[in-house]
């Protein structure tokens, strides 16, 4: 079997291989850009920067690669729409949206020639994407870090998806190396979507504190939580998912309203926040399920000579 060519609209990236969006600025225009370059797709997880922040990193990116470029934001933000149209304007390659749907999307994307891959975690959802127009699907199981679409496995839904859609299907949630890209491309995708291998790179712009409660985790480390925005999340376990999940979590001191709909249980996007800058006792730290499995801080252009190394040893994967 050959690596499989990721076909997204006209772009085809020499590897099949994204790296998600990760808010709140975990994948920003370094990581985003060296992923670019060393051939996968990067991208710049927009949610909760402000539109001023997006063109600058989106302008940073382009600037350090001529690879291809998207950004990852939520239908659930307010700023939704703006945020799409500056990236259209700045000439992202592609968008990645989820948490939730939007019809309009696909009609900016139709306009302006930018491919528009939905996330989703069902076939009935993957149909509903496809048929508004959707370029390709992430298939996102319940592994995945961040929020939850879904508490059924990559292994689950992947084959229900790949057979209700013809355009391709990404696998994402808990792959980490060549032997799990392997499993998701003999089960039907066209490629794969990883975050938490990417946030244990020297590129991710994260504080190192955060960096370090991933390299330390085990499996028992990682909890579920509740978001105000209304989903589950995948996150380690601290102080702070204690304090969420007694629900005594601090309520929001502000609030700007940045997302469409939020129970202010507390304050999502202030939480991660805390965690990208290193107070992750006071933050959320999201994960995907197989963090443990990963060991090391490396350059991203090395994660892929592994990743492509590991495909190679699988006996029936040849390189295109
Ligand atoms: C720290 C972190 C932040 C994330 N933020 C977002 C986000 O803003 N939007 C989104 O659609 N997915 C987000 N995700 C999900 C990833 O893009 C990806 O689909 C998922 O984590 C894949 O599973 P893996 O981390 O096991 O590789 C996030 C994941 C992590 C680990």
């Amino acid at each position: 079997m050959k690596f499989p060519e990721l076909k997204i609209g006209r772009l085809i990236p020499r590897y099949p291989i994204i790296q998600g969006g990760m808010s709140l600025r975990v994948s920003t225009a370094p990581l985003a850009a060296a992923v670019a370059n060393a051939g996968g797709i990067g991208l710049i997880g927009a949610s909760a920067m402000s539109i001023g922040e997006l063109r600058n990193e989106i302008r940073s990116a382009r600037s350090n690669t001529r690879g291809i470029i998207g950004i990852n934001v939520m239908f659930a933000v307010r700023q939704f729409a703006a945020m799409v149209h500056t990236a259209i304007e700045e000439k992202i390659d592609l968008i990645v949206t989820g948490a939730g749907f939007s019809r309009d999307i696909f009609h900016w994307g139709r306009e302006s020639d930018v491919p528009i891959v939905s996330i989703v975690s069902s076939p009935k959802l993957a149909k509903i994407a496809e048929k508004l127009g959707a370029a390709a699907i992430v298939a996102e199981g319940t592994e995945a870090g961040g929020h939850l679409g879904t508490m059924r496995s990559i292994d689950e839904i992947l084959p229900e998806i790949v057979a209700a859609v013809k355009i391709p299907v990404i696998a994402a949630g808990g792959i980490v190396d060549g032997k799990g890209i392997a499993k998701a491309i003999r089960m039907g995708a066209s490629g794969v979507q990883m975050a938490t291998r990417f946030v244990l790179s020297t590129e991710c712009a994260v504080a190192d504190a955060f960096k370090q409660m991933y390299l330390k985790a085990t499996a028992d480390d990682i909890v579920l939580i509740t978001s105000p925005v209304g989903m589950p999340g995948r996150a380690l376990h601290n102080a702070f998912a204690d304090k969420i999940i007694k629900k005594i979590a601090p309520k929001p001191e502000s609030c700007d309203g940045c997302l469409k709909d939020c129970s202010r249980e507390y304050c999502i996007f202030q939480a991660l926040e805390n965690a990208r800058i290193g107070r992750v006792d006071d933050g959320v730290v999201f994960t995907g399920q197989n963090v443990h499995k990963i060991k090391d801080i490396l350059p991203v252009q090395k994660i892929f000579d592994n990743l492509v190394k590991e495909l190679k040893q699988e006996p029936d994967i040849d390189e295109r």
